[in-house]
């Protein structure tokens, strides 16, 4: 890096550039706050509309982080509601199943019934309760709204924002992309020994691409930029960030595409794959044209490759504070790092593909989940050690550069935050 080239980090003063203090991510205190300042004050994603598309489908999502347990269910108009699980008698768990599909909730302690609104509308024994009006003992509600097919809740009874105020900002120019087209998905689930953010900041950079990943992906970075993975461009907003990124467009996990486009995409990702990751040539070889619909890039809306960017490889959006979405041209990453302590945390990572119509197209589903597994395997593999280290209390400041601004960002907003709390 030269002394002329111009950082990222300069377009945000208020960040500064200073080393980051440790504290937040080992201090038992500090998660206090932030779940009293932050969860129990902001929306969080806790899934897709396509996981409840009838009437009396229903889930169940543990939120530790807000002290609660929701039931996000689809009432008969076809409405998306969430309540807390908690009876109104004596606040039984209503609901002990994760997922299903009901006419009425029943609660298994004395038979209590709620509708998919949550109204109460059945009493055993009723008369015998004392001057007891139904509609004073319905489920309480947890304000719920849907963004581009991602279901969101929020603990505030009238939240500061509605969701669509709250995603505006950075992510209005996301909206039309074609999360509706991708619908074969697969996932994994993990708790992790770790403090929430330490977890999110492996994911919100690339500069350890060369490293951790060496031996999977490694392939995929874009040499002309110097190997290493320096960001197209960031966009630092109030709360939210994103970065985009290009990839080796001679590489099957650096040219996205190639599999939907077909053609000279697929030419150019099997110039250097077909020698060295002969499998994955297979696998390209096998999708090439599989997919049920197609995924021009014309056709993005322009929040996404907003750097028009020939070599795009994918760009990561976190959506505060909690949800992060890569978005590449023809399928995306899911994945939550939902805080349960100051030191451990759930992730829920799901992959969103389009429906392939042939056999090959599945193999190279397959081949793509098992792929991804082991990516993800090498991301986990830093996170319960960073913890463990990060509480010896040895360092109690870690240093970023510049590539590495969506760390500090979201540790600048998690702090400012708190502090405007206090
Ligand atoms: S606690 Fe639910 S019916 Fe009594
Ligand atoms: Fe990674």
């Amino acid at each position: 890096m030269t002394s002329q080239q111009t950082f990222f980090t300069d377009r945000y003063p208020e960040l500064g550039k200073a080393p980051v203090p440790v504290e937040p991510y080992i201090s038992a205190e500090y998660f206090e706050r932030e779940k009293a300042e932050i969860f129990k004050k902001t929306w969080l994603q806790v899934g897709r509309v396509e996981e409840i598309p009838n009437p009396g489908d229903y889930f169940v999502k543990e939120l530790a982080v807000c002290d609660t347990e929701v039931i996000v269910v689809r009432n008969k108009q076809g409405q998306i509601r969430a309540m807390h699980n908690v009876c109104a008698h004596r606040m039984n768990q209503v609901v002990y199943e994760k997922c299903g599909n009901t006419r009425k909730f029943f609660c298994k302690f004395h038979g209590w019934a709620y509708d998919l609104d949550g109204r109460l509308t059945g009493v055993p024994e009723e008369g015998c309760f004392f001057d007891m009006q139904r509609e004073d003992y319905g489920l309480s509600q947890v304000s719920c709204d849907v963004w581009q097919g991602f279901i969101f809740v929020n603990m505030q009874p009238q939240p500061a924002q509605t969701l669509a105020e709250f995603m505006k900002p950075v992510y209005g120019d996301v909206e039309g992309y074609p999360f509706d087209k991708l619908t074969c998905a697969f996932q994994w689930t993990s708790v992790v020994n770790c403090n929430w953010k330490l977890a999110l900041d492996a994911f919100q950079e690339a500069y350890h691409v060369a490293y951790v990943h060496g031996n999977s992906i490694a392939d995929a970075i874009d040499k002309s930029d110097g190997g290493s993975m320096r960001p197209l461009d960031v966009v630092c907003g109030d709360v939210h960030r994103r970065l985009s990124l290009a990839g080796n467009q001679k590489s099957v996990y650096g040219n996205p595409k190639a599999v939907t486009s077909g053609g000279a995409a697929a030419a150019e990702a099997l110039a250097e794959s077909a020698a060295s990751r002969p499998i994955a040539a297979a696998a390209l070889r096998a999708g090439m044209g599989s997919a049920k619909h197609e995924f021009p890039l014309e056709a993005l809306p322009k929040g996404v490759n907003w750097t028009h960017s020939k070599n795009w490889l994918f760009d990561i959006n976190v959506i505060f504070p909690d949800f992060y979405v890569s978005l590449r041209p023809n399928y995306y990453q899911a994945y939550t790092f939902r805080p349960i302590a100051h030191n451990k945390m759930l992730f829920e990572g799901r992959v969103y593909y389009p429906e392939m119509t042939t056999a090959g197209g599945r193999f190279f589903l397959e081949y793509m989940k098992v792929a991804l597994r082991d990516v993800l395997l090498e991301d986990m593999s830093t996170l319960e050690r960073t913890q463990a280290a990060a509480e010896t209390g040895a360092k109690t400041h870690m240093i970023l550069q510049d590539s590495e601004i969506l760390v500090r960002h979201g540790a600048h907003v998690v702090d400012r935050l708190i502090g405007a709390a206090q």
